[in-house]
């Protein structure tokens, strides 16, 4: 970041003395003001419940425009990453910073396939758990434990630990993701094989058996891929800057990782997409698109706690654009499974159709975000509502690895301790229990 030529000067009317901040600005996006020192020089602490006004960091990794809905991985535009590259060109963009040469491609994508298994005691882990258990309750377990296995990776201040540490994560995670699933299925787990691709082999832990060979197909292997890549990185969100937060404690990348499972987990973040899905098929049981209106009218109520899961965005204020790849995704997929009826998929378009015409939504800049279609493209690859969040969680990990790594290879970082506007009781003095 370089130093801005304009300048911020704090005054204050009951005649304090005005403090001068210094302002930066980035390559691109909005300038900052830098209030490292506003407490020392006043004695205030900024206010920001949420984040909303605040950079909590400098990156070079994502960028994201929500006005124009764009979104960069390193400077690339995330539709030709999509179509161009596969998810380990952009796992290797996201952490290394460029895009592998042919020889560099190679051996990334055969040293990433060749780690997948897992320590064979992790089955047994797995066993403390009810069938029934979410998955997102066992990945948060499970990545957790990895530290437990993997203690020549531990340290976080080693580069070489960490590298290492970024390979298991990113090789093991469709492993450890689809052993959640075959556990909640009562199958037994499928061990990966190095000769398929990433997507191919996660689809067949998913779905094979060990009764007869699973024949991966390219067009779902495709559109599985995609599906990772859109969900790889998205700068400052509330699971990555959960693992910096966690990770400025100088706790292992296991832990850390496991804090950004844990906090991915909810509605209001990558969650989203199961609850999108689950809404989807309440409006698909009560009648369907007939009842959108009438759905439409409960979300526009406040009072209802109703909310159009898959809509609006704390950055986007315009279209998400991995929405609009999602969407595409969806269109080969059903079309390939021979769904294009798919009443879901109709629902949601009609649904989106309405909101992108209705006051409520264009006044707050509402649109469809990842999770919109996400759902609807992995149920009709077979994949069950309550394991989306966890393949968010999978392609998510090599973004929260990046910004980890990239937070402690800043001399400047710290570790994470905001501070508060105190509004309690102020010092009292205990009295005997007979008194109170
Ligand atoms: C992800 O941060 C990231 O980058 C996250 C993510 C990533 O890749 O990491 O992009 C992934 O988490 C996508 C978002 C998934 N969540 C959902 O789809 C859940 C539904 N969306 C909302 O919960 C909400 O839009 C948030 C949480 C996503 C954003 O919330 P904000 O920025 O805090 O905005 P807000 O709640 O203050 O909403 C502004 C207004 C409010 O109305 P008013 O009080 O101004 O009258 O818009 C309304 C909200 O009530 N609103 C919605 C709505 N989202 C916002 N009303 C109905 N349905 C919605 N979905």
């Amino acid at each position: 970041m370089k130093l801005a030529e304009n300048k911020a000067t704090l005054s204050f009317s009951n005649g304090s003395p005005s403090v001068d901040l210094p302002v930066y600005q980035g390559s691109v996006g909005p300038d900052v003001i830098d209030i490292r020192k506003l407490y020392g020089q006043t004695g205030m602490f900024t206010y920001d419940p949420g984040f909303l006004s605040t950079a909590s960091c400098q990156s070079a990794i994502t960028y994201i425009d929500g006005d124009k809905g764009e979104l960069l991985y390193r400077g690339y535009p995330i539709e030709q990453l999509a179509t161009q590259c596969d998810y380990l060109d952009t796992c290797y963009l996201l952490l290394k910073g460029e895009l592998p040469k042919q020889e560099e491609r190679s051996e990334f994508h055969k040293l990433v396939l060749s780690h997948t298994m897992v320590n064979e005691q992790m089955q047994f882990f797995l066993r403390g758990f009810r069938r029934d258990a979410h998955p997102m309750a066992v990945l948060t377990g499970l990545i957790g434990a990895l530290s437990a296995f993997y203690h020549d990776s531990t340290d976080i201040n080693n580069p070489e630990h960490r590298h290492v540490a970024a390979i298991r994560l990113i090789a093991k995670m469709p492993t450890l993701v689809a052993m959640a699933y075959k556990y909640g299925v009562g199958q037994p787990y499928m061990y990966p094989r190095n000769e398929l691709s990433y997507a191919g082999n996660f689809l067949r832990m998913m779905f094979g058996t060990p009764c007869e060979d699973y024949k991966v197909n390219p067009v779902i292997e495709r559109a599985m891929d995609r599906i990772f890549i859109l969900h790889a990185d998205h700068e400052q969100n509330a699971s990555t800057s959960t693992v910096r937060l966690c990770g400025s404690s100088g706790t292992n990348p296991f832990a850390a990782i496991a804090a950004g499972v844990a906090c991915l987990w909810g509605p209001a973040h990558g969650g989203a997409n199961e609850a999108c899905l689950n809404m989807l098929e309440d409006i698909q049981r009560q009648g369907g698109v007939a009842k959108v209106g009438q759905f439409m009218e409960q979300v526009k109520d406040k009072n209802s706690g109703v909310k159009l899961m898959g809509f609006g965005h704390r950055v986007y204020k315009n279209y998400d654009p991995r929405a609009k790849l999602m969407q595409e995704t969806c269109n080969e997929v059903l079309a390939e499974l021979g769904l294009e009826n798919d009443p879901l998929f109709k629902l949601a378009k009609e649904l989106e159709k309405i909101a992108l015409e209705d006051d409520y939504f264009v006044q707050r800049k509402l649109y469809p975000n990842v999770d919109f279609y996400s759902g609807i493209v992995q149920r009709a690859i077979g994949i069950p509502v309550s394991l989306f969040t966890g393949i968010f969680a999978l392609a998510r990990t090599v973004g929260w690895i990046a910004q980890l790594n990239e937070m402690l290879a800043d001399p400047e970082y710290k570790i994470g301790r905001p501070r508060q506007l105190f509004t309690g009781y102020v010092a009292r003095d205990v009295k005997p229990v007979s008194e109170r």
